[in-house]
């Protein structure tokens, strides 16, 4: 195995799936305040009593303890989002909340204090409410400066706490869960394509804006753009699905090319043009983007995808497509593709030339506890140690076609609540939380069998992986 010295190993969440206290210390509401059910229902009028993310893992008031956790197997990173009506209420505040910067002052302590780097996410599907209320979120361009002062406020406080930044969460995602991603109120069916395309403008301009502060204000750190990754294959060698799965990529790639080279492609203007889409921007903006390209770009990965003018529709991670004959489905119907990972590292480095960093990959399962021969509560996630494994060879496979990879933070590294169907139980931790879908336990905290296997993987820099040495 050859994970480079420095290899980047940890775990990923995000504020809003595991925080909770959802007003304490002037914290504002935020979008997922009134997404009881996950992207794909309605949003509610308030905040509901079924709502878990209102409390989540309460990690607001555990992270002490999970972070000891996350020591002890090792890791070298810690990927979390800050909650951005945590620092500015309603997000058009002119002065930021005092207690809720002092809130990530404490919590990137505790990360140094066992030598690990806190990679932020600068928003991860948390838009104030407000936000989305009286803007319509990312559909308008006021977003652009009310995303400035708060990116300006991070940068100016944790300097010198924090060396790796990712300026939004899945940024292609905003075309298909517009309100989860980009905060934007308008029900999707009614958004045309201007619409749509204008707020990832608005987006863009935020991202390259965010870069040329980190860049002036922290010389030393890293700052990249996060995309969800999902491999699209053809369904069969018919031309008319290589040209299915070329056109398919687009609009995933867009949002790579956009930051990694800074200019609106040939393939997209096309499609504004065919399309009568025309972006309002300036020259100004224009040259914004090509000066301030990212230092790396990030991405999840759970699942590849078919594209294809025949077969059956397939469920994937916020973005659609056709199911493929050849793999299997986790409980939730993602299908299971390690080798996607390889394939996806070696391709993003083929066409962006910059490092890589997997900042999300991991299994919801359905978990159940049990008791160890020592009579401690358990879980025998042998399922997921195998998916991780054979998504860590994978990486591995990448690195020796030589592919620069930074890191890896597996998704939800303590058991949170599910991004797109707001579930406790599909879990994706190497901690089970005792919270159940009714909102029911006791939040105790028990270190799953994948605990032990990935401190053993992180110990040994990944030579486990191969040697067959897992507990
Ligand atoms: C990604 C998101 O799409 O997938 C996370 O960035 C999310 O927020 C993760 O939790 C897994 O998806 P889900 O729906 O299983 O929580």
């Amino acid at each position: 195995m050859s994970f480079p010295k420095n290899f980047l190993w940890g775990g990923a969440v995000a504020a809003n799936q595991c925080e909770g206290a959802y007003q304490e210390d002037g914290k504002g509401l935020d979008i997922q305040d009134i997404l009881p059910h996950g992207f794909s229902s309605p949003p509610t009028a308030e905040p509901t009593s079924g709502n878990l993310k209102l409390k989540a893992i309460d990690f607001y008031h555990h992270y002490k303890e999970d972070i000891k956790l996350f020591a002890e197997m090792g890791f070298k990173v810690f990927r979390t989002s800050i909650a951005w009506s945590r620092i500015y209420p309603h997000g058009d505040d002119l002065e930021p909340n005092e207690a809720g910067l002092r809130f990530y002052d404490d919590l990137f302590a505790e990360c140094h204090k066992y030598g690990i780097e806190p990679l932020v996410t600068i928003s991860h599907y948390e838009t104030p409410l407000h936000l989305a209320k009286k803007y319509n979120g990312w559909a308008s361009h006021e977003l652009i400066g009310f995303y400035e002062r708060y990116v300006r406020t991070l940068f100016a406080r944790y300097k010198d706490t924090v060396k790796y930044w990712l300026t939004f969460n899945e940024i292609n995602s905003v075309l298909h869960v517009p309100l989860t991603s980009g905060g934007i109120m308008t029900p999707k069916k009614q958004l045309s394509l201007q619409d749509l395309f204008q707020a990832c403008h608005h987006e863009f301009v935020a991202s390259a804006k965010a870069t040329k502060l980190a860049h002036e204000m922290m010389p030393d750190a890293k700052i990249g753009c996060m995309i969800l990754a999902m491999p699209i294959y053809p369904l069969t060698p018919a031309p008319d699905d290589i040209i299915a799965v070329m056109k398919a990529d687009h609009f995933n790639d867009f949002f790579g090319d956009m930051h990694a080279r800074g200019i609106y492609p040939g393939y997209m203007k096309r499609f504004f043009r065919e399309n009568g889409i025309e972006l309002k921007t300036t020259e100004e903006e224009l040259r914004l983007l090509r000066e301030n390209t990212v230092d790396f770009i990030s991405f999840s990965y759970y699942m590849s995808i078919c594209e294809g003018t025949s077969g059956q529709a397939g469920i994937g991670n916020i973005l659609g497509g056709k199911k493929n004959p050849y793999l299997k489905d986790s409980e939730w119907g993602w299908q299971i593709d390690p080798q996607g990972l390889r394939y996806i590292l070696n391709k993003y480095y083929d066409r962006w030339q910059k490092p890589l960093f997997i900042v999300e990959n991991g299994l919801g399962a359905k978990d159940e506890l049990c008791r160890d021969e020592a009579g401690d509560l358990t879980v025998n996630d042998d399922y997921r140690i195998a998916y991780l494994r054979d998504h860590l060879r994978a990486v591995n496979e990448a690195i020796e076609d030589g592919v620069p990879v930074m890191g890896y933070t597996s998704w939800g590294c303590i058991d949170l609540v599910s991004a797109s169907t707001a579930q406790m139980s599909k879990r994706y931790g190497y901690i089970y939380v005792d919270r159940n879908d009714d909102g029911s336990g006791t939040l105790k905290r028990y270190c799953k069998k994948s605990f032990y296997w990935y401190r053993d993987v992180i110990h040994t820099n990944g030579a486990c992986l191969t040697a067959g040495k897992t507990r």
